[in-house]
């Protein structure tokens, strides 16, 4: 077991994870009314370790058979055969006798390989596709290997934006069709480019339009996250003051895995009194450990870029980048310089848009900004 309460990764049980009621309540109804649903949030406000929550409570796990499939890593359809593939067979089918005769069945046409990783105790199967009909062929026969499923299942794709940037153009369409007739399957779809996640399921024009649920996700509330942090640090026969507790949450603006950072590191220093100041000094530890990185997205950055990125930092995020006074505080140059760097930051998902104030996306990053001169 990890001995530090505060996660920065993955998922372990309700004990290290902090409210999400109403979303969990949200999205098991959805389940359980037989509606599929779309989870849209920044990156790392929680949208994996909501989803594994919600798969891991016991109305979920006595009715269901849950498949959870991340598609960070595929970039054409192949790839997301084999994940997707690979992730359904071994969730559906627990044991190796199983899965080998499932294979077997399913799959017999297309002569997949089927290996074991004594590492992960996943099975690897390599599916040999070599165009995009056998990958079409292939998916046929996973959504007919989960439609064979004795239980309805609840299939969780993460990082569905993926597939707007697959090179096949039909993709959508083609996933649209299966999921439709998969009377036995409730789907969770999730992700955090909000546009190309929302285009997909927002344009008239496209296969899914309108056919989920959208879920977005908030920051956890303060005052609960505020409770969380004090009662892990208080089961572990240490304290945190109202006030240290409140600086966290401030400076990370309650963004989830920087709070989770922050406090796991505080945790770590073994302190038994922590004050403003602990904090201060860890954060200052965490920028200063980081700096490595924060050196190198300077260089791909333009200096104009640059500028307006650090000017952003400074001021905790700005909402109308293209006004004179700001422009003039930060010499920033001209309007139109500043609306394409807007994009570019945008688009190499550096700053976002949060109630209609800029932010840089990272927030240790915007802190480590506001120290520069
Ligand atoms: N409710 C919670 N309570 C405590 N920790 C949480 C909670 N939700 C998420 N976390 C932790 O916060 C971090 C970020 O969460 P997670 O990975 O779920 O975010 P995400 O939105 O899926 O991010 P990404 O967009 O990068 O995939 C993880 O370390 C996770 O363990
Ligand atoms: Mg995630």
């Amino acid at each position: 077991m990890v001995k530090n309460p505060f996660l920065v990764k993955g998922y372990i049980s309700s004990e290290y994870f902090c409210n999400r009621e109403i979303e969990t309540n949200k999205i098991i109804s959805a389940i359980e009314n037989g509606r599929d649903l779309t989870l849209i949030s920044p990156r790392r406000m929680g949208k994996t370790g909501l989803i594994l929550h919600v798969l891991n409570q016991n109305i979920i796990k006595e009715k269901y058979y849950s498949v959870y499939c991340d598609i960070y890593q595929t970039q054409n359809l192949n790839d997301f055969v084999t994940v997707f593939g690979n992730a359904v067979i071994n969730q559906l089918e627990k044991t190796p006798d199983r899965m080998l005769r499932k294979v077997k069945r399913f799959f017999s046409g297309l002569a997949p390989s089927f290996s074991f990783n004594p590492l992960t105790f996943q099975a690897e199967i390599d599916f040999k596709i070599i165009n995009t009909k056998e990958a079409e062929n292939t998916l046929n026969q996973i959504f007919s290997l989960i439609k064979d499923s004795k239980r309805p299942v609840v299939l969780a794709i993460d990082e569905f934006q993926q597939i707007t940037g697959y090179p096949e153009k039909n993709v959508e369409a083609l996933l649209r069709t299966h999921i439709q007739r998969m009377t036995n399957t409730r789907v969770i779809f999730s992700g955090s480019s909000k546009h190309l996640l929302a285009a997909i399921f927002s344009d008239y024009n496209r296969p899914f339009y309108q056919s989920t649920q959208l879920l977005t996700l908030p920051k956890i509330d303060k005052s609960d996250y505020s409770e969380f942090i004090s009662r892990k640090f208080g089961n572990a026969k240490r304290s945190i003051n109202e006030d240290a507790v409140m600086h966290i949450l401030d400076i990370t603006r309650t963004h989830t895995y920087y709070v989770q950072y922050l406090c796991n590191r505080l945790f770590e220093s073994g302190k038994r009194k922590i004050s403003v100041e602990d904090v201060n000094k860890t954060l200052l530890g965490i920028l200063y450990e980081n700096e490595g990185y924060y050196y190198s997205y300077r260089n791909l950055l333009t200096e104009q870029q640059f500028l307006l990125l650090k000017a952003i930092g400074k001021e905790n995020g700005i909402a109308q980048p293209s006004s004179k006074s700001f422009i003039q505080k930060h010499r920033l140059g001209t309007t139109s310089t500043i609306n394409s760097a807007i994009k570019s930051l945008i688009s190499k998902e550096l700053i976002f848009k949060e109630d209609n104030k800029y932010l840089v996306y990272d927030v240790f990053f915007s802190l480590w900004l506001k120290l520069l001169y």
